[in-house]
């Protein structure tokens, strides 16, 4: 299974403080477009395709959400990036939540955005049987028709319908062996609520007003469990709220790892000033652009 391409881009100086981007579900990293440019301008920003998404190998379509907990730790070693800050969106929050609980010594700081802990439900777990049915039967085109009503509030399709159809693009690009596999890691998911509040990282939660797939029930319990944990609620916008708004979607992660870099500049002068020795664990190799990473084996 630990094999084949997986697809990232890496922007910003390599001096930077690193943060990676893991995008949601049925997308891929141009989901991050907005983000990735602000963003490294201060910060190494690394943005990958999840197996089976965007142009990262497809292979067997057999996968788990620990597969692609794997998939970003090998890519995290390739980079020699012993520590990063993590981002993800409803299923890169789910993948991030469970890379959280297995290696919590890989991550200083954490930006949920549209997601949850919880795992699915019964009900959800037949709506993910009935959407790889309608993929089987249908074809993508009908599921990503289905998805946007779901995905994005009811004003962005007369305000933003560039981005509605720009999503059912990054949809229709995947190959349906890849999205049904997906559907089925995400139903096999693991629940990650007990890793909330064991969590010291600083922690920012995100979510749309009008998200209906992971509403603002959920990221109110998660931030109840993580200690310390912002949430800010984005305005005019549904579960894909960097796209929707990526305005205050962007001020918000800015002013978080801002605030956060802050932080941990004050514990380092501290340390120098204490004469204590620091081994910095931020930042990483050299930069590379656009690239594959081959994880090793046959894909
Ligand atoms: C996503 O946006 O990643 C998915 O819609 C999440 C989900 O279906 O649970």
């Amino acid at each position: 299974m630990k094999s084949g391409n997986i697809y990232f881009v890496d922007q910003g100086s390599r001096q930077a403080a690193p943060i990676v981007l893991i995008h949601a579900f049925p997308l891929n990293h141009t989901m991050w477009n907005s983000q990735i440019s602000i963003l490294s301008e201060k910060y190494r920003v690394i943005a990958y395709d999840i197996r089976g998404h965007g142009e990262s190998d497809v292979g067997d379509g057999q996968y788990t959400i620990e597969l692609f907990v794997d998939d970003m730790i090998a890519l995290l070693d390739h980079l020699k990036i012993k520590k990063t800050n993590l981002c993800g969106l409803s299923m890169g929050g789910y993948i991030a939540l469970r890379a959280l609980e297995r290696h919590p010594e890989r991550f200083s700081a954490l930006v949920l955005s549209d997601t949850q802990s919880e795992a699915d439900s019964d009900e959800a777990k037949v709506k993910r049987s009935g959407a790889i049915q309608l993929i089987k039967e249908k074809g993508l085109a009908a599921f990503a028709e289905g998805f946007v009503k779901s995905a994005f509030a009811p004003a962005t399709f007369t305000d933003n319908p560039e981005v509605i159809q720009a999503v059912k693009e990054m949809i229709l690009k995947n190959s349906p062996l890849g999205i049904c596999g997906a559907l089925l890691a995400m139903a096999t998911r693991t629940d990650t609520t007990a890793v909330l509040n064991k969590t010291k990282i600083p922690t920012l939660i995100l979510v749309g007003e009008k998200d209906q797939i992971t509403p603002l029930s959920a990221a109110t319990s998660m931030k109840e469990n993580i200690p310390n944990a912002q949430l800010h609620v984005i305005s005019c916008a549904g579960h894909l709220s960097h796209l929707e708004n990526p305005t205050e979607f962007n001020r918000r992660l800015l002013v978080f790892l801002e605030g956060k870099h802050k932080e941990r500049q004050k514990d380092i002068d501290e340390d120098i000033k204490e004469g204590k020795e620091r081994m910095d664990t931020e930042g990483g190799s050299p930069n590379e652009e656009n690239k594959y990473h081959d994880l090793g084996g046959e894909a």
